[in-house]
């Protein structure tokens, strides 16, 4: 028996989706029926994952943190496509650096609060006048569940995804009676290229990374992709506000075991 997809007609758009979490959940959407436009800021990477989707997928060079190139994305959106369902804020830039609080300094605190945070404000603020205009929607916001402990040496990105957890109560607690619903997604450590160039760089925190969740191993994209495509889809539909962790255990992680 064929279901029917999770996102059949719909269209939506997915934040840094030309690699690792924004791909596996771009590619997902397309096949639970949804077409899609992937906004990044790497033009190859991006065009091959549209070409490779196909005709039901655009792809727009989009600098979260700049309001003028997400408002043009999500015109995009609605000019190829005609609407637009959801969105999935999950680009995330400047925070490469792992430093003490002390030693960050104020420009890369700054990119990763302009990317991470800012860039999540301006996909709301340009999506949700599209979406109340088709009817309503829904937004996921990418967080991490290491937001809920504070992550050492990465101040500026935990603080960052701290805000964009508030900011996404704020949002569903404004729109929730237009029928515009925005709810977060938290994982921990997944199997990602950048990930995998960390370990590359750092080989000894592999093992330490890996023990840090209850279920002793790294997330693969399309796991965290899964609850993502849930959340955006009618299925989710009395679900707003919430975050969903999605981590492996790593929050609920014990030290005794
Ligand atoms: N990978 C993990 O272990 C992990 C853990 C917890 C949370 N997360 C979250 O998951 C999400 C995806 O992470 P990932 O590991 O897939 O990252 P990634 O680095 O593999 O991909 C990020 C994408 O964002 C794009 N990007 C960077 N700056 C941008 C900008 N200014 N505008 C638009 N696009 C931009 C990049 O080009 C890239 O394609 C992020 O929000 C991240 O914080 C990841």
């Amino acid at each position: 028996m064929n279901r029917a997809g999770l996102l059949d007609g719909k269209v939506g758009m997915v934040t840094g989706a030309a690699q690792g979490l924004g791909e596996a959940i771009a590619d997902l959407a397309a096949r639970e029926g949804s077409r899609v436009v992937i906004a990044d800021v790497r033009d190859e990477l991006g065009e091959a994952v549209a070409r490779r989707i196909g005709s039901e997928a655009l792809y727009v060079h989009c600098d979260v943190s700049d309001g003028a190139q997400v408002e043009a994305a999500v015109n995009a959106a609605v000019q190829r496509f005609g609407r637009l369902d959801w969105l999935c804020n999950n680009a995330v830039g400047g925070a490469g650096g792992f430093a003490a609080l002390v030693d960050i300094d104020e420009a890369s605190w700054q990119r990763t609060v302009d990317v991470c945070m800012k860039g999540v404000f301006l996909g709301m603020k340009y999506a949700i006048p599209a979406m109340l205009a088709g009817g309503g929607g829904a937004i996921v916001n990418i967080t991490t569940s290491g937001l809920f402990k504070g992550e050492a040496m990465l101040g500026a990105y935990v603080a960052a995804k701290g805000g964009v957890h508030a900011l996404t109560m704020a949002a569903a607690s404004e729109y929730a009676a237009r029928g515009v619903r925005v709810n977060s997604v938290a994982p921990a450590g997944m199997e990602t290229r950048a990930i995998q160039r960390y370990f590359e760089k750092f080989p000894e925190f592999r093992d330490k990374t890996i023990a840090t969740h209850a279920m002793r191993r790294l997330g693969r994209p399309e796991e965290v992709a899964e609850p993502v495509v849930w959340l955006a889809s009618d299925r989710a539909s009395f679900v707003t506000g919430a975050c969903l962790v999605c981590d492996g255990g790593n929050l609920v992680n014990s030290h005794l075991l």
